[in-house]
């Protein structure tokens, strides 16, 4: 057997006129003109409680978009039974079928579930239309082809064996159930945080974040037509310290797949430490967490490629990427062109809803998020040593509207260099151009994460000298480059240090994390 070698999905540019363009407004529109009743999926059936919860565009408050049915410990421990009731058949389906499953999955994706994945995360995550189809339709349908063939790599890693004897590795799912724990900000990573561990044999007890419930649904519906059978993937919505309560307890509790913020992560595992005399084996821990991404330019850099990578690095997706620039160490002699380039190019940048496909920001995801990120607004706003020179406006009248905001600040450890604020915030230090070496101290020490950066220069003596520097400082590290935008089989994703567990998203170094394996040695 040989897995399909596997092509990135070309992104669609939805241009004005184009029959892509004008069969996704449809979509928008038709899923606008309904109300969704979003029940819970537990082997395979609908699960109902009518404690219904609604869902509204974050950009467009006083719309509904559904109500989705809240479980509690009851529904989770139902969902538990039931992936565990699954485990055995879908263990012993041959891998080529379980591969199978996704790689059907991805060809749905790619054609007919396209519009309604991508619509659902514009509409209930706030996404504009790049980026949603970079995440939702292009990163989940690589997800499911590249690991399908990371998949065959990690089968085939197979031992030598000498004459007589056959050594060989029976790459086993873990015993029990993965707990996947997933975010809002990108629908792909959610589909991903199910179907990695799924595809390697795995039952997955699935609990999306209430604010992506919207597109988890049309996830299910694609897992459940690609011929995912009953009980593999099972979604129940709850709050997580109860989810959490339930799964962390559980004998069978075989791994944890998260993406989410590093306190909630850190909690996890002190839980999970707490009950390590309760499992069978030890729960396999996945996380992907906080950063406080940087960008650093050296005094050679292009002042145009900076401004820029600025601009997208920190505001795309109002800034509620893992991996966004949020802090910026330019030096004093190529600021006033940065700064030029940065404040005029913000100037054009359009705010609003999802549906004028001209707005590059929408609203970020909640009045949690807003509260907390317009709290450092303000607060930079009174400090002496911080000036915000773009930005600062906000109102959560209609949506959650927060404008792209810079500040410049005269110390690298200002508040706003430290902190993970995942908003549209971008904090500058602009350092003289001899202190290169302190202000790499400064960049280092600021904040406890390491999940990406990027360098801005010229110089290869200078390039090779800053990768050695910032060694520990990233996961993902970009020279002349944003430091968002991982792409599937080409720059596996992850973090180390409060960042998370670093075992590289969208590569066979994560699948490797849902086996394990049995060495047979048989002797003739
Ligand atoms: N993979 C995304 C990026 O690189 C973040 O999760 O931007």
């Amino acid at each position: 057997f040989k897995i399909p070698t596997p092509k990135n999905e070309p992104v669609k540019a939805y241009r004005k006129g184009s029959p892509e363009r004008a069969s996704l407004k449809a979509e928008l529109a038709r899923l606008k003109g309904q109300e969704l009743e979003i029940p819970m999926i537990i082997g395979g059936k609908e699960v109902r409680t009518g404690n219904l919860v609604s869902i509204h565009p974050p950009h467009e408050l006083k719309h509904t978009l559904g109500h989705y049915h809240k479980g509690g410990a009851k529904e989770v421990n139902m969902a538990i039974d039931a992936a565990l009731a699954a485990r055995s058949s879908w263990e012993n389906t041959p891998w080529q079928e379980r591969a199978a499953v996704f790689l059907r999955a991805a060809e749905l994706l790619a054609g007919p579930y396209r519009d309604r994945m991508n619509a659902a995360t514009m509409l209930a995550q706030s996404k504009n239309v790049f980026q949603a189809e970079i995440d939702a339709a292009c990163e989940m349908v690589d997800f499911f082809r590249f690991n399908a063939a990371y998949l065959e790599q990690v089968y085939s890693d197979q031992p030598n064996s000498a004459a007589g004897i056959w050594n060989r590795l029976e790459h086993r799912p873990l015993e029990g159930f993965v707990f996947a724990v997933t975010p809002f900000n990108f629908t792909s990573i959610c589909a991903n945080l199910c179907a990695a561990p799924a595809q390697m044999g795995n039952v997955v007890v699935w609990k999306p974040s209430d604010t992506q419930i919207y597109s988890a649904k049309v996830i299910m519906d694609l897992f459940m037509e690609a011929g995912l059978p009953a009980g593999v993937v099972n979604m129940v919505f709850a709050d997580g310290p109860v989810a959490g309560e339930v799964c962390f307890k559980h004998p069978e509790l075989s791994g944890l797949h998260f993406t989410g913020s590093t306190k909630t992560f850190q909690y996890m595992w002190k839980t999970i430490g707490e009950n390590i005399h309760n499992y069978r084996s030890y729960p396999r821990i996945v996380g992907e967490t906080g950063g406080k991404d940087y960008v650093l330019a050296y005094k050679d850099a292009k002042a145009d490629q900076v401004a820029t990578a600025l601009l997208r690095g920190a505001f795309e997706y109002q800034g509620q990427k893992c991996s966004a620039a949020s802090r910026a160490y330019i030096p004093q002699s190529l600021w006033p062109a940065v700064e030029e380039k940065l404040v005029a190019d913000l100037k054009t940048v359009k705010m609003g809803t999802v549906e004028d496909f001209s707005n590059f920001v929408n609203a970020v995801i909640d009045e949690r998020a807003y509260d907390k990120i317009t709290a450092y607004i303000e607060q930079a706003k009174k400090d002496e040593g911080a000036e915000i020179i773009a930005g600062g406006n906000h109102s959560k009248e209609e949506g959650y509207f927060i404008e792209p905001t810079v500040i410049v600040v005269k110390d690298p450890h200002y508040v706003t260099m430290k902190e993970e604020l995942f908003g549209p915030v971008m904090t500058i230090f602009v350092y003289e151009d001899e202190e290169l070496d302190a202000t790499i101290e400064a960049l280092d020490t600021a904040s406890p994460y390491a999940l990406t950066g990027a360098i801005f220069a010229t110089d290869r003596l200078v390039i090779n000298e800053l990768i050695e520097k910032l060694r520990h400082t990233a996961g993902n590290f970009y020279v002349n480059d944003k430091p968002t935008g991982a792409v599937v089989g080409q720059q596996p994703f992850g973090g180390g240090r409060a960042s998370g567990t670093n075992d590289k998203a969208g590569s066979y170094l994560n699948l490797l994390r849902w086996v394990s394996p049995r060495t047979i040695k048989e002797t003739f």
